[in-house]
Protein backbone atom coordinates (compact mmCIF):
# COMPACT_ATOMS: atom_id res chain seq x y z
CA UNK A 1 0.00 0.00 0.00
CA UNK A 2 1.24 3.57 -0.13
CA UNK A 3 2.82 5.32 2.81
CA UNK A 4 2.24 8.08 4.58
CA UNK A 5 5.18 9.75 6.87
CA UNK A 6 3.72 11.76 9.91
CA UNK A 7 6.50 13.79 12.00
CA UNK A 8 5.65 13.84 15.26
CA UNK A 9 8.61 16.48 16.79
CA UNK A 10 8.11 16.05 20.75
CA UNK A 11 10.13 14.31 23.30
CA UNK A 12 7.70 14.79 26.25
CA UNK A 13 8.33 10.96 27.26
CA UNK A 14 11.87 11.40 27.42
CA UNK A 15 14.85 12.21 30.06
CA UNK A 16 16.42 13.66 26.81
CA UNK A 17 15.81 16.46 24.87
CA UNK A 18 16.34 16.49 21.09
CA UNK A 19 14.27 13.68 20.01
CA UNK A 20 11.71 16.46 19.10
CA UNK A 21 14.24 16.90 15.95
CA UNK A 22 13.93 13.47 14.63
CA UNK A 23 11.53 13.42 12.26
CA UNK A 24 13.38 16.35 10.80
CA UNK A 25 16.50 14.25 10.72
CA UNK A 26 14.90 11.15 8.97
CA UNK A 27 13.58 13.65 6.01
CA UNK A 28 16.77 15.00 5.53
CA UNK A 29 19.02 11.64 5.71
CA UNK A 30 16.55 11.09 2.94
CA UNK A 31 13.80 8.58 4.08
CA UNK A 32 10.91 9.61 1.90
CA UNK A 33 13.61 9.34 -1.74
CA UNK A 34 15.14 6.44 -0.73
CA UNK A 35 11.52 4.24 -0.48
CA UNK A 36 10.23 6.43 -3.53
CA UNK A 37 13.40 4.87 -5.55
CA UNK A 38 12.19 1.16 -4.27
CA UNK A 39 8.61 2.38 -5.83
CA UNK A 40 7.06 2.86 -2.71
CA UNK A 41 4.56 5.90 -2.84
CA UNK A 42 5.21 7.89 -0.40
CA UNK A 43 3.52 10.98 0.76
CA UNK A 44 4.82 13.02 3.96
CA UNK A 45 2.01 14.54 5.98
CA UNK A 46 4.52 16.91 7.61
CA UNK A 47 4.06 16.74 11.62
CA UNK A 48 1.98 16.86 14.20
CA UNK A 49 1.23 19.23 16.69
CA UNK A 50 1.49 19.27 20.75
CA UNK A 51 2.41 20.78 23.52
CA UNK A 52 5.36 22.31 24.34
CA UNK A 53 7.93 20.03 26.62
CA UNK A 54 7.42 21.81 30.39
CA UNK A 55 10.65 19.77 30.91
CA UNK A 56 9.73 19.36 34.80
CA UNK A 57 10.18 16.77 37.47
CA UNK A 58 7.71 13.76 38.16
CA UNK A 59 4.63 13.87 39.79
CA UNK A 60 3.34 10.59 41.55
CA UNK A 61 5.65 8.50 39.14
CA UNK A 62 5.13 10.59 36.17
CA UNK A 63 6.48 12.99 33.99
CA UNK A 64 4.28 15.48 31.53
CA UNK A 65 1.61 13.24 32.22
CA UNK A 66 -1.14 15.38 30.64
CA UNK A 67 0.86 16.48 27.84
CA UNK A 68 1.88 12.75 26.93
CA UNK A 69 -1.66 12.19 26.58
CA UNK A 70 -2.62 14.83 24.12
CA UNK A 71 0.44 14.02 21.54
CA UNK A 72 -0.53 10.37 21.75
CA UNK A 73 -4.27 11.08 21.43
CA UNK A 74 -3.60 13.31 18.42
CA UNK A 75 -1.04 10.36 16.95
CA UNK A 76 -3.63 7.75 17.31
CA UNK A 77 -5.87 9.72 15.30
CA UNK A 78 -3.44 11.01 12.21
CA UNK A 79 -2.22 6.85 12.56
CA UNK A 80 -5.84 6.00 12.22
CA UNK A 81 -7.26 7.69 9.88
CA UNK A 82 -4.06 6.45 7.49
CA UNK A 83 -5.25 2.91 8.22
CA UNK A 84 -8.94 3.75 7.32
CA UNK A 85 -7.41 5.50 4.23
CA UNK A 86 -5.88 1.91 3.42
CA UNK A 87 -2.59 3.62 3.56
CA UNK A 88 0.47 2.41 5.80
CA UNK A 89 0.93 4.55 8.69
CA UNK A 90 5.31 5.38 9.21
CA UNK A 91 5.35 7.26 12.57
CA UNK A 92 8.14 9.47 12.69
CA UNK A 93 8.72 10.02 16.54
CA UNK A 94 9.75 11.61 18.77
CA UNK A 95 9.76 9.21 21.74
CA UNK A 96 8.50 5.66 22.38
CA UNK A 97 5.70 6.78 24.21
CA UNK A 98 4.11 7.64 21.10
CA UNK A 99 4.37 3.87 20.49
CA UNK A 100 0.78 4.11 22.62
CA UNK A 101 -1.27 6.07 20.32
CA UNK A 102 0.60 4.33 17.31
CA UNK A 103 -0.49 0.97 18.29
CA UNK A 104 -3.52 1.42 20.08
CA UNK A 105 -4.74 3.03 16.78
CA UNK A 106 -3.49 -0.34 14.96
CA UNK A 107 -5.03 -2.38 17.43
CA UNK A 108 -8.74 -0.48 16.83
CA UNK A 109 -7.98 -0.92 13.26
CA UNK A 110 -7.80 -4.76 13.47
CA UNK A 111 -10.58 -5.26 15.63
CA UNK A 112 -12.55 -3.44 12.65
CA UNK A 113 -11.40 -5.27 9.93
CA UNK A 114 -11.00 -8.51 11.76
CA UNK A 115 -7.02 -8.78 11.27
CA UNK A 116 -4.96 -10.51 13.79
CA UNK A 117 -2.18 -8.32 15.46
CA UNK A 118 1.23 -8.69 16.20
CA UNK A 119 3.81 -6.56 17.43
CA UNK A 120 7.19 -6.44 17.11
CA UNK A 121 9.26 -4.20 19.46
CA UNK A 122 12.57 -3.52 18.52
CA UNK A 123 14.46 -2.22 21.58
CA UNK A 124 16.92 -2.44 23.97
CA UNK A 125 14.10 -1.74 26.83
CA UNK A 126 11.26 -3.54 27.75
CA UNK A 127 9.15 -0.07 28.16
CA UNK A 128 6.56 -1.99 30.45
CA UNK A 129 7.63 0.27 33.83
CA UNK A 130 4.42 2.25 35.73
CA UNK A 131 4.36 4.65 37.80
CA UNK A 132 5.40 2.66 41.09
CA UNK A 133 8.13 0.76 39.39
CA UNK A 134 9.83 3.79 37.20
CA UNK A 135 13.50 4.49 38.01
CA UNK A 136 12.81 7.84 35.80
CA UNK A 137 8.76 9.03 35.79
CA UNK A 138 9.68 9.26 31.88
CA UNK A 139 7.13 7.66 30.02
CA UNK A 140 8.39 6.47 27.18
CA UNK A 141 9.75 3.46 29.55
CA UNK A 142 5.81 2.88 29.68
CA UNK A 143 4.02 2.51 26.87
CA UNK A 144 3.76 -1.81 26.78
CA UNK A 145 2.41 -1.87 29.61
CA UNK A 146 -0.32 0.89 29.29
CA UNK A 147 -0.93 -0.68 25.97
CA UNK A 148 -1.56 -4.19 28.10
CA UNK A 149 -3.81 -1.94 30.56
CA UNK A 150 -1.47 -1.38 33.01
CA UNK A 151 -1.21 2.34 33.55
CA UNK A 152 -3.95 5.57 34.39
CA UNK A 153 -6.79 5.95 32.97
CA UNK A 154 -5.53 8.83 30.02
CA UNK A 155 -3.08 6.38 28.55
CA UNK A 156 -4.91 2.75 29.42
CA UNK A 157 -7.93 4.37 27.43
CA UNK A 158 -6.91 6.36 24.29
CA UNK A 159 -8.83 4.14 22.06
CA UNK A 160 -11.25 3.79 24.29
CA UNK A 161 -11.20 0.53 25.88
CA UNK A 162 -8.88 -1.19 27.90
CA UNK A 163 -6.76 -3.24 26.91
CA UNK A 164 -5.38 -1.89 23.62
CA UNK A 165 -4.07 -5.37 23.14
CA UNK A 166 -2.93 -8.53 24.65
CA UNK A 167 0.64 -9.52 25.98
CA UNK A 168 0.42 -12.46 23.37
CA UNK A 169 -0.04 -10.27 20.14
CA UNK A 170 3.79 -8.64 21.35
CA UNK A 171 7.22 -9.46 20.85
CA UNK A 172 9.99 -7.65 21.95
CA UNK A 173 13.42 -8.48 20.33
CA UNK A 174 16.67 -6.99 21.86
CA UNK A 175 15.94 -6.16 25.01
CA UNK A 176 19.04 -5.91 26.81
CA UNK A 177 18.34 -3.35 29.89
CA UNK A 178 15.04 -4.23 32.27
CA UNK A 179 14.62 -1.95 35.60
CA UNK A 180 14.14 -4.18 39.08
CA UNK A 181 10.07 -3.65 39.25
CA UNK A 182 9.30 -4.15 35.63
CA UNK A 183 11.16 -7.18 35.69
CA UNK A 184 8.77 -8.89 37.98
CA UNK A 185 6.17 -7.28 35.78
CA UNK A 186 7.06 -9.10 32.39
CA UNK A 187 7.57 -12.14 34.14
CA UNK A 188 3.56 -11.73 35.20
CA UNK A 189 1.99 -10.64 32.23
CA UNK A 190 3.76 -13.09 30.53
CA UNK A 191 5.72 -11.01 27.62
CA UNK A 192 7.43 -12.87 24.72
CA UNK A 193 10.84 -11.34 24.96
CA UNK A 194 13.89 -12.05 23.28
CA UNK A 195 16.63 -10.87 24.86
CA UNK A 196 19.96 -10.23 23.88
CA UNK A 197 21.53 -13.31 25.71
CA UNK A 198 18.67 -15.34 23.55
CA UNK A 199 19.75 -14.22 20.34
CA UNK A 200 23.40 -14.60 21.55
CA UNK A 201 22.63 -17.99 22.01
CA UNK A 202 20.35 -18.65 19.42
CA UNK A 203 21.33 -16.33 16.64
CA UNK A 204 19.45 -13.47 15.12
CA UNK A 205 17.60 -15.77 12.26
CA UNK A 206 16.47 -18.35 14.98
CA UNK A 207 15.17 -15.83 16.81
CA UNK A 208 13.16 -14.23 14.65
CA UNK A 209 12.20 -16.91 13.41
CA UNK A 210 10.43 -17.81 16.08
CA UNK A 211 9.02 -13.71 17.16
CA UNK A 212 7.06 -14.49 13.39
CA UNK A 213 5.62 -17.56 13.80
CA UNK A 214 2.18 -17.90 13.24
CA UNK A 215 1.71 -14.54 10.64
CA UNK A 216 0.11 -15.16 8.16
CA UNK A 217 -2.57 -13.65 5.52
CA UNK A 218 -4.91 -12.52 7.76
CA UNK A 219 -2.04 -10.87 10.25
CA UNK A 220 -1.38 -6.92 10.35
CA UNK A 221 2.57 -6.50 11.27
CA UNK A 222 3.60 -3.80 13.41
CA UNK A 223 6.88 -2.86 14.10
CA UNK A 224 7.77 -0.22 16.86
CA UNK A 225 11.25 0.23 15.87
CA UNK A 226 13.67 2.29 18.79
CA UNK A 227 16.43 3.38 17.96
CA UNK A 228 18.35 2.27 20.82
CA UNK A 229 17.10 -1.48 19.75
CA UNK A 230 21.04 -0.80 17.72
CA UNK A 231 24.31 -0.93 19.33
CA UNK A 232 25.57 2.56 20.16
CA UNK A 233 28.36 1.83 17.88
CA UNK A 234 26.53 1.72 15.02
CA UNK A 235 23.80 4.56 16.57
CA UNK A 236 25.41 6.78 18.94
CA UNK A 237 22.25 9.04 18.13
CA UNK A 238 19.56 8.00 20.90
CA UNK A 239 19.37 9.31 24.42
CA UNK A 240 19.39 5.72 26.10
CA UNK A 241 22.14 3.78 24.67
CA UNK A 242 22.47 0.69 26.22
CA UNK A 243 26.02 -1.63 25.26
CA UNK A 244 25.61 -5.09 23.51
CA UNK A 245 22.79 -4.33 20.84
CA UNK A 246 22.76 -5.50 17.51
CA UNK A 247 25.51 -5.29 14.94
CA UNK A 248 24.90 -4.02 11.42
CA UNK A 249 24.29 -7.04 9.71
CA UNK A 250 22.27 -8.49 12.82
CA UNK A 251 19.60 -5.76 12.19
CA UNK A 252 19.77 -5.84 8.59
CA UNK A 253 18.56 -9.63 9.08
CA UNK A 254 15.77 -8.31 10.97
CA UNK A 255 14.94 -5.48 8.94
CA UNK A 256 15.14 -8.29 5.55
CA UNK A 257 13.20 -11.10 7.19
CA UNK A 258 10.57 -9.29 8.38
CA UNK A 259 10.14 -7.30 4.72
CA UNK A 260 10.11 -11.45 3.35
CA UNK A 261 6.85 -11.95 5.56
CA UNK A 262 5.18 -9.02 3.27
CA UNK A 263 2.55 -8.40 6.23
CA UNK A 264 4.29 -5.15 7.78
CA UNK A 265 1.19 -2.88 7.62
CA UNK A 266 2.59 -0.34 9.57
CA UNK A 267 5.87 1.14 11.33
CA UNK A 268 7.36 3.66 14.18
CA UNK A 269 10.66 5.01 14.05
CA UNK A 270 11.41 6.41 17.46
CA UNK A 271 13.60 7.38 19.92
CA UNK A 272 16.39 9.28 17.52
CA UNK A 273 18.15 12.12 18.54
CA UNK A 274 19.95 13.92 16.27
CA UNK A 275 21.72 16.55 19.23
CA UNK A 276 23.50 13.24 20.22
CA UNK A 277 24.27 12.07 16.63
CA UNK A 278 27.58 12.24 14.63
CA UNK A 279 26.49 14.23 11.31
CA UNK A 280 23.28 12.58 10.78
CA UNK A 281 24.58 9.04 11.04
CA UNK A 282 23.09 7.00 12.83
CA UNK A 283 19.39 8.76 11.12
CA UNK A 284 21.21 7.63 7.45
CA UNK A 285 21.76 4.19 9.21
CA UNK A 286 18.48 4.13 10.29
CA UNK A 287 17.29 4.50 6.21
CA UNK A 288 19.39 2.33 5.17
CA UNK A 289 17.39 -0.21 7.89
CA UNK A 290 14.04 0.66 6.64
CA UNK A 291 14.91 0.30 3.07
CA UNK A 292 15.59 -3.24 4.06
CA UNK A 293 12.52 -3.53 5.72
CA UNK A 294 10.53 -2.16 2.12
CA UNK A 295 12.66 -5.19 0.41
CA UNK A 296 16.19 -3.73 -0.53
CA UNK A 297 17.74 -7.02 -0.80
CA UNK A 298 21.34 -7.97 -2.51
CA UNK A 299 20.58 -10.64 -4.37
CA UNK A 300 17.69 -12.44 -3.50
CA UNK A 301 15.05 -10.37 -4.86
CA UNK A 302 14.13 -7.36 -6.93
N1 LIG B 1 13.70 1.75 31.70
C1 LIG B 1 14.16 3.10 31.73
C2 LIG B 1 13.10 4.03 32.31
O1 LIG B 1 12.01 3.63 32.60
C3 LIG B 1 14.54 3.56 30.32
C4 LIG B 1 13.39 3.54 29.35
C5 LIG B 1 13.90 3.87 27.97
N2 LIG B 1 12.82 3.81 27.01
C6 LIG B 1 12.94 4.14 25.75
N3 LIG B 1 11.85 4.10 25.01
N4 LIG B 1 14.09 4.54 25.23
O2 LIG B 1 13.36 5.20 32.49
MN1 LIG C 1 -5.80 -2.41 6.64
MN1 LIG D 1 11.56 2.05 23.66
MN1 LIG E 1 14.73 1.87 24.24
Amino acid sequence: PPVSLIGVPTDIGAGHRGARLGPEALRIAGLAEALAAYGVEVTDRGNLDGPRNPWLPPVAGYRHLAEVAAWNRATMEAVYAELQAGRMPVMLGGDHCLGLGSITAVARHCRETGKRLRVLWLDAHADFNTHEVTPSGNIHGMPVACLCGLGPRELTHLGGDAPAIRADEIRQIGIRSVDPGEKRLVKEYGLDIYDMRYIDEVGMKRAMEEALEGVDANTHLHVSFDVDFLDPSIAPGVGTTVLGGPNYREAQLVMEMIADTGRMASLDIVELNPLLDHHNATAELVVDLVESLFGKSTLMRD
